[in-house]
């Protein structure tokens, strides 16, 4: 089949690259001509693990295409996909739709013949019709379907979950749309990845209350994890106990400094606003992002308590900034509140990140950065785990302790056993298990 992808962002080269994978032709389309000349050199614009190979093997195969012409890849295509960004709108919190709409007037100037257009980009619950009326609007005699297949890629993580699914998620009554997106899925359907038909609005809803549920289990263990604290309990114990129910599941049971990310906190704050919109309160959900968002300074304030109070001109060795391990991405990454609530106090940082620290530059000032894990640690008052990065996972503990001025180890992601960080003679503090 032949596939244009319109977005060549994060879910847009992820999908289109997947897509070439399973043997289909795949044009990728973006605006950004520096980024497309980058891509048709080789150079892939984002981190994510084994896309480049992936890349280089159906671009040298002849499958995988990009292009800043819109048009012939529009004409040619049996499906278009629309994967370009929906970011908060600045002031009210709604997802901005202006790419989504752009890209859904432009394509229906280059229809031909049956088309079906797919949007992948996350969008609020019938912006599917919209797209559907502006394709009408402008071409009143194409022959297309608009389909809704929201993306359940993680960070770091996105091959794997593109090819190997939980689900797939289609919204359409159409069948010829249906069938079109059958044979584009055929690879994973034959190997029994369910794929769900519902009507679109559905469809689109789906994709919100996914996020929102995962980000209500991961602040629901948050929230136990500080009652371990006060109540003498282990929350790591606790998730195991309760997710090894069956209709818990212990995914996303992973105390932590609270979730971050391109997608949970724009996409709870999009699904709020839709709720709004309609009079129908998620409470749940409001519940779960002003909790989330005062987690994120706590942790800084967790910090600061575990140097006895008194951050003023202690310096504090920051392990790991970016939102979680395995991608370079600093968006909404807890890292940020935590260091400028340590700034605050008067503190300075040292940190080291093994892939974030360029795009953290651009977002946290005067933080000093170190080559490595060990250098951030030399000399520092305090060390914080702030995401749980591999590297981090097995430090020599005598080391660190003798690299520290004083022995404070913060570990926000629970990634040490605490008698190991004790008996190197560490004062240990993390989270939920006091
Ligand atoms: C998420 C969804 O998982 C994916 O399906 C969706 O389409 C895009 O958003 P992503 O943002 O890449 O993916 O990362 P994810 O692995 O889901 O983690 C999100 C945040 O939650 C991170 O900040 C992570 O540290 C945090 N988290 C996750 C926890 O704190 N505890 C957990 O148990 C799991």
């Amino acid at each position: 089949m032949q596939v244009t992808i319109i977005g060549s962002g994060y879910v847009g080269l992820v999908s289109g690259t997947c897509f070439a994978d399973f043997g289909h032709e795949v044009v990728c389309v973006d605006k950004d001509s520096a980024k497309i000349e980058a891509l048709n050199a080789g150079k892939i614009p984002i981190y994510e693990p084994g896309l480049d190979d992936l890349v280089a093997t159906n671009v040298a195969a002849g499958r995988l295409s990009f292009t800043t012409e819109l048009a012939d890849a529009v004409a040619s295509a049996d499906a278009v996909f629309i994967a370009v960004g929906t970011p908060s709108r600045r002031g009210d919190g709604h997802a901005d739709l202006s790419y989504v709409h752009a890209a859904a007037e432009e394509i229906a100037q280059s229809l031909s013949g049956y088309t079906i257009i797919v949007t992948k980009s996350t969008v609020p619950v019938g912006t599917g019709d919209e797209v559907e009326r502006i394709v009408r609007d402008v071409a009143p005699q194409a022959d297309f379907d608009v389909v809704s297949n929201p993306e359940f890629l993680r960070e770091g993580a996105a091959i794997e979950d593109f090819k190997r699914p939980d689900r797939i998620v289609v919204g359409t009554t159409s069948e010829r749309a249906q069938e079109v997106m059958a044979q584009l899925y055929r690879p994973l359907y034959l190997n029994r990845s369910p794929l769900l038909f519902t009507a679109r609005r559905t469809a689109e809803l789906i994709k919100y209350a996914a996020n929102a549920f995962l980000a209500v289990k991961i602040t629901f263990i948050n929230e136990i994890a500080d009652l371990c604290e006060q109540v003498g309990a282990n929350v790591q114990d606790v998730a195991r106990g309760i997710g090894l129910d069956n209709r818990i599941g212990s995914k996303f049971l992973h105390a932590g400094p609270g979730y971050g990310g391109s997608c949970f906190p724009k996409d709870t704050l999009a699904l709020l606003k839709t709720a709004q919109d309609h009079d129908s309160p998620v409470r749940i959900v409001e519940a779960t992002v002003a909790v989330n968002d005062n987690r994120k300074r706590a942790m800084g304030r967790k910090v600061i308590s575990a140097m006895g109070g008194n951050a003023r001109g202690k310096t504090v060795a920051v392990l790991g900034l970016t939102f979680k391990p395995n991608t370079d991405d600093m968006r909404e990454a807890p890292s940020i509140a935590i260091v400028q609530t340590l700034q605050d106090a008067g503190a300075r940082v040292r940190a080291y990140d093994p892939v974030g620290m360029d795009q953290a530059r651009r977002v946290i000032e005067n933080v000093d950065y170190a080559e490595s894990a060990y250098g951030a640690i030399e000399g520092a008052d305090a060390v914080v785990i702030v995401t749980e990065w591999d590297a981090f996972r097995a430090l020599d503990l005598k080391r660190v302790k003798s690299l520290l001025k004083s022995p404070v180890f913060v570990d926000l992601r629970n990634i040490y056993p605490v008698d190991e960080v004790t008996r190197a003679g560490l004062e240990y503090t993390s989270i939920g298990r006091s």
